[in-house]
């Protein structure tokens, strides 16, 4: 049975394509979930694509990965730069392998996106290669589990 990875995409990011491409490129959400499918198969895993606007949402699924999943990806989207949860989400379930994702490299950014409240807990972080974070971290998990 292969092992599965969950990746996570937090608020916005389900308007990727049309959303100021110049910064997020112009791939979209379904775009990214097809590359992370084909990816993780040729690498023998499982991907449970999934996003949500909601904090709360995010925190749950975060949960659920305890039980199910090999590691986790997630792009936390702004909530990154914000959210304490999501940091003791993170923190409740170590040992799991995460990385975090931005698309965009948040420390060429508005200052307010230079710190990000999951990155002290998370496993490693991957910003600035647009899509390419997404496999990128794939294949960091790969080695790992
Ligand atoms: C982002 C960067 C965040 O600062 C921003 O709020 C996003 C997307 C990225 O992928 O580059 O929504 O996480």
């Amino acid at each position: 049975m292969s092992k599965t990875i969950f990746v996570l995409n937090g608020p916005n990011l389900n308007m990727l394509g049309t959303r100021e491409p110049g910064i997020y490129g112009g791939d979209t959400l379904a775009s990214i979930e097809a590359a992370c499918r084909s990816h993780g198969e040729s690498r023998g895993l499982a991907i449970e694509f999934r996003q949500s606007n909601h904090e709360g949402v995010l925190v749950d699924w975060l949960h659920e990965t305890a039980t199910t999943a090999a590691g986790v990806i997630i792009n936390p989207g702004a909530y990154g730069h914000t959210s304490i949860a999501l940091h003791d989400a993170i923190r409740a379930i170590q040992p799991m392998p995460v990385v975090e994702v931005h698309l965009s490299n948040i420390h060429a950014r508005e200052a307010f996106r230079h710190r990000t409240m999951i990155a002290p807990v998370v496993t490693g972080v991957i910003c600035g290669f647009g899509a390419q974070g997404y496999t990128l971290a794939l294949d960091a998990l790969a080695a790992r589990i």
